[in-house]
């Protein structure tokens, strides 16, 4: 009741809870989807909760995103957020660890080396991971079999992403020393190091070693291609080593090389589950499946002749699964930002104070019935206009409203209750590295297998929340097996 009396009538509602501290911590940690969607019933859009002694305060649906996405730098900020937790992982004066007018300056050169002349030579280098993977590795040999899908796609999407986008010079230390060394980086993106960041833990310890260890391997390559005069690539490192500031400053190889772990590690997490997602999705609906195969047939020749950059846009079934996969399993289920000054909310008589975290949750608005509906029912048909689960976006009283936050335009959001990628100053500028990766790795599996769940039956695997990055619980378990 103490909570009740205490409230600021300026504040938003507090979700009700009986220990100080802890407050909703767990109910959040262990399903925050469900958690969003049974607070907003009972609070409305914005509302606070207690997350580890922080009050935090949801606001979803699009005009939230918007809010929190759109807010302006004096009023909103996320490297105060995320900076302890990614500046040991990824390095110094990158991303969260500079000024927002650097990462901004950073994320366009990400983005312009994502060119479609790139996109054009990562087919073939994606497709060719995908094929040799599921021909050399034990767990497909034979016919058919059961596997932990999520640990094959964990791997497909390492040696895909770094292929492609790092090079194959890098791609052929992943099959050595790299694999692990990512994987003691990993550790540093649990959620307890948001306490435990500094604190010299073992796990801490490889972290750090690990950090420094890849940073040198990057800058080692840059050095050899340099003395190779290996300087005209596609791929991201080759843009990087070539950039350079506004104020005419060369990109230092130290902060290339953090901002290609930087990029490895954002694209890693979100693509490997995603990827994962998608085939336990197909396992469930083996029918799907087999349209996909018949997609390609009837688009690309019966003989199905290698994947082009081209033929992504001819399968648009391919592409609604990939969309609508990420509609229902965002891997970033909250997007925090903490608050540099008072922000009224708009239409309401809210103040959001500075000693609160704003969280925007997009996933809220894409499985809403009043967007979508039959929300809970994956559906990549219902991508197809005509179809009777055709999102309603009727938010026509909105424009589509674009912004240049200094890395070329991007979406509001504010229009949208869709936006798996986020919106403003820190939007994905993966999005379309991750849709031909996804799209080009759907479509070989496809001409490769057919899945189904194990016992055939059409159940689906719970979500595994203990991570930053929510994936499929594990073992999840497919039955494949091979076309003839
Ligand atoms: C930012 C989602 C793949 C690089 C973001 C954000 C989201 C997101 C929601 C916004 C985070 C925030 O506002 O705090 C996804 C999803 C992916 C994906 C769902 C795949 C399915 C990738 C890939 C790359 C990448 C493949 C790299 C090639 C980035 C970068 C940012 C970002 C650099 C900017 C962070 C910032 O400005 O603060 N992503 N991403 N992402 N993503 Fe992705």
């Amino acid at each position: 009741a103490l909570q009740f009396f205490s409230r600021n009538p300026n504040e938003p509602p507090l979700v009700f809870h009986w220990f100080p501290f802890i407050g909703s911590t767990i109910t959040y940690g262990m399903d925050p989807p469900t958690f969003f969607t049974e607070n907003r019933e009972k609070y409305g859009d914005v509302f606070t909760f207690i997350l580890l002694g922080k009050k935090t305060t949801v606001y979803v649906g699009p005009n939230g995103n918007d809010f929190i996405l759109n807010g302006k730098l004096r009023d909103v900020s996320a490297e105060d957020i995320y900076t302890v937790l990614t500046t040991p992982v990824f390095g110094k004066d990158v991303v969260y660890d500079c000024p927002n007018s650097k990462l901004m300056e950073q994320k366009k050169f990400m983005k312009i080396a994502l060119t479609t002349e790139a996109f054009r030579s990562y087919v073939p280098i994606i497709s060719h991971e995908v094929t040799s993977y599921f021909k050399t590795n034990k767990d497909f040999k034979g016919k058919s079999g059961i596997v932990n899908i999520s640990a094959k796609m964990a791997e497909i999407t390492i040696f895909t992403a770094s292929h492609a986008l790092q090079g194959s010079d890098i791609r052929g230390k992943f099959d050595e020393s790299l694999a692990a060394l990512y994987h003691d980086l990993d550790m540093g993106f649990s959620p307890i190091n948001f306490m435990l960041h500094w604190a010299p833990l073992p796990w801490n310890r490889r972290r750090d070693h690990a950090q420094r260890t890849v940073a040198q391997i990057y800058m080692n390559t840059i050095k050899e291609r340099r003395a190779q005069g290996n300087t005209a690539g596609l791929d991201m490192l080759t843009h990087l080593m070539n950039s350079s500031y506004k104020d005419g400053t060369k990109v230092p190889d130290h902060e290339v090389a953090h901002m290609m772990i930087a990029l490895l590690m954002a694209g890693q997490h979100s693509s490997s589950s995603t990827s994962s997602w998608i085939m336990l999705r197909l396992a469930q609906n083996p029918a799907i499946m087999e349209e996909l195969y018949q997609e390609q047939i009837r688009a690309l020749g019966s003989d199905l002749p290698p994947l082009k950059y081209e033929d992504l846009a001819k399968l648009p079934l391919n592409q609604a699964i990939v969309k609508e996969t990420l509609r229902l399993h965002a891997p970033i289920h909250s997007i925090m930002r903490a608050v540099k000054q008072p922000m009224p909310v708009p239409n309401t008589k809210y103040v959001i104070p500075t000693s609160h975290v704003l969280l925007a949750a997009p996933g809220v608005s894409a499985s809403d019935p009043g967007y979508f509906p039959n929300p809970d029912i994956w559906d990549p048909h219902r991508w197809d206009p005509s179809s009777p689960n055709a999102p309603t976006i009727n938010r026509s009283d909105v424009e589509d409203e674009k912004i240049d936050y200094g890395y070329g335009l991007v979406s509001k959001g504010s229009a949208s209750p869709y936006l798996p990628f986020g919106a403003g100053r820190h939007r994905c500028i993966g999005e379309h590295f991750a849709n031909v990766q996804l799209q080009t790795i759907t479509a070989e599996v496809v001409r490769l297998f057919k899945f189904r769940n194990p016992d055939g039956s059409d159940k689906l695997i719970g979500t595994d929340y203990a991570s930053l990055f929510s994936r499929p619980l594990e073992p999840a378990n497919i039955y494949w097996e091979r076309r003839q």
